[in-house]
């Protein structure tokens, strides 16, 4: 049996499953997380490995744990783990979706250039990413930045804690602005202009090699043999690409959980001149481009959640009926932590525009499903202009539950969207790439073609795909309309 763990921004999800697919139990264990200022995201650690330590025992109840053979990690990508020299958490680790590092950005985008960046990572700097967060923490925390002796991302560090090995993939290390993403190795510039050093940094893998086994006094803990591999496992998106079985050349994959990304995989090394798209190995052993937006589902978590106070979500989908798609006057931008792809744009914020005195609630919440939609079609149709034909796309995360909201996408996207037999994403992803490690199967792509499977297809109507066509010319301009007044209202 394989544990597969999805390290995401509001719980840690665990699974376990069989070399055969079975998902044999699925455990969540859910932590905070701290905005301590607006635009800014952090979470501790501590609570990760609270919930792993409570988590895999609770995942492995009832079973019989010798079985045991591999463990993997998907997590969410770019977050800035610091240690010390003692392998003790610094300070809060700052997320993917933190903005605090708009200064940062600009100096690495505008001083030391993008071309150059580019040249380098194969990426240009974004506010989520890990560069300029070390960057703040130098300026901002010189007492903490003085004492780093390990720079990880989050996943890294529950293999840190399994293993007590400093590793990283390929995959998540992409998304730290630190790794020349097409030769695999920390890029010694970049290192440089960030104030830091190799020795600072955790030894690379692909993410289906074994990083080593659980350490004797954590296995006797969890109640799993000291025999289990942990293997390097990949950031949250390449992990869910290899759960529905997107790998290889020219598969995508839609992720819609608290960040929505489209995930194009690649054989070759690839970049988007315009950097639009981030340029990141994959997985696979291979590469991929990929646009984020910070806020997808968690924007409708936060209209049910917070502002209609409720959690029946199916229930304020029920008024949106048929008639009423396609038609809504009332339209939102998806921006409430600010926006990465394709805007990257630390300022915008959410908006909701066009509503009359008919509006109502069911109109709201049918805008928010529309404008993350919206909002994923710019990413997809950078995509487009570099000549990759998206005509169909894996869809998956917690969004994809909603019918609603899976034929929403599929009008506005215009393109076929498979839903897999098994909804795990980045968990299966980690319990996948660790079968490898173990040799179940001899390759990522070989344990895909065995393992993933579609369960049903939600085509585009062209009547919809019309009327969606002429809603998405007008989505477009609201951005650059309100654009200036972002930075202005804070
Ligand atoms: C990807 C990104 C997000 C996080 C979410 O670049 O920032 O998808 O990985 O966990």
């Amino acid at each position: 049996m394989y544990v597969g763990i999805d390290l995401g921004t509001s719980a840690m999800k665990l699974l376990l499953m069989g070399a055969d697919g079975t998902i044999h139990n699925t455990v969540t264990r859910e932590y905070p997380l701290e905005f301590p200022q607006p635009g800014w995201s952090q979470q501790n650690p501590e609570d990760w490995k609270k919930a792993l330590f409570e988590g895999l025992p609770e995942l492995l109840k009832g079973f019989d744990a010798s079985k045991v053979a591999g463990i993997g990690c998907g997590g969410q990508m770019h977050g800035l783990v610091v240690l010390d020299e003692n392998d003790n958490v610094i300070r809060p680790a700052i997320l993917w979706n933190d903005g605090r590092t708009a200064k940062q950005v600009d100096y690495l985008n505008n001083e030391i250039g993008k071309d150059k960046l580019s040249a380098l990572t194969a990426n240009i700097a974004f506010a989520g990413f890990t560069a300029p967060k070390i960057l703040w923490m130098k300026e901002n925390e010189p007492e903490n930045f003085g004492k780093i002796a390990k720079i990880m991302l989050p996943k890294d560090y529950i293999n840190y804690i399994l293993t007590g090995v400093h590793s990283c993939d390929y995959s998540d290390a992409s998304g730290m602005l630190l790794l020349d993403v097409e030769r695999k190795v920390w890029s010694k510039e970049m290192l440089d202009i960030c104030g830091i050093t190799e020795a600072q940094m955790p030894t690379l893998f692909e993410s289906y090699d074994c990083i080593g086994t659980v350490k004797p006094d954590i296995a006797a803990k969890l109640g799993i043999p000291g025999t289990v591999k942990v293997v390097a496992g990949a950031g949250d998106n390449a992990a869910a690409a290899v759960g529905t079985g997107v790998v290889g050349e020219g598969g995508c994959n839609i992720s819609l959980g608290t960040s929505g990304t489209v995930f194009i995989s690649s054989e070759k090394f690839g970049v988007d001149p315009n950097n639009a798209l981030h340029a990141f190995a994959h997985a696979d052993g291979g590469w991929h481009l990929m646009g984020c937006m910070l806020s997808a589902a968690s924007c409708n978590k936060w209209l049910m959640e917070d502002i209609l106070k409720t959690k029946d979500y199916g229930f304020e989908q029920m008024p949106i009926t048929d008639d009423k798609l396609g038609e809504n006057h009332v339209f939102f931008l998806p921006y409430l932590m600010g926006e990465r792809s394709p805007i990257n744009d630390t300022n915008a914020r959410g908006t909701f525009i066009g509503m009359t005195m008919d509006t109502d609630r069911s109109d709201m919440v049918q805008a928010v499903l529309e404008g993350v939609a919206f909002a994923i079609r710019d990413s997809v149709e950078v995509a487009r202009s570099l000549g990759i034909e998206i005509n169909s796309s894996k869809i998956c995360g917690g969004g994809a539950k909603s019918p609603l909201w899976k034929r929403i996408f599929a009008n506005v996207l215009n393109a076929e969207l498979e839903v897999p037999v098994s909804e795990q994403g980045p968990g299966m992803g980690g319990a996948m790439l660790s079968m490898v490690a173990c040799g179940e199967y001899e390759s990522v792509k070989a344990c895909c073609e065995k393992l993933c499977a579609v369960a049903d297809v939600v085509k585009p109507e062209p009547e919809l795909v019309a009327k969606y066509e002429a809603r998405y010319q007008q989505f477009q301009k609201i951005y650059p309309a309100v654009k200036n007044l972002f930075p202005e209202i804070q």
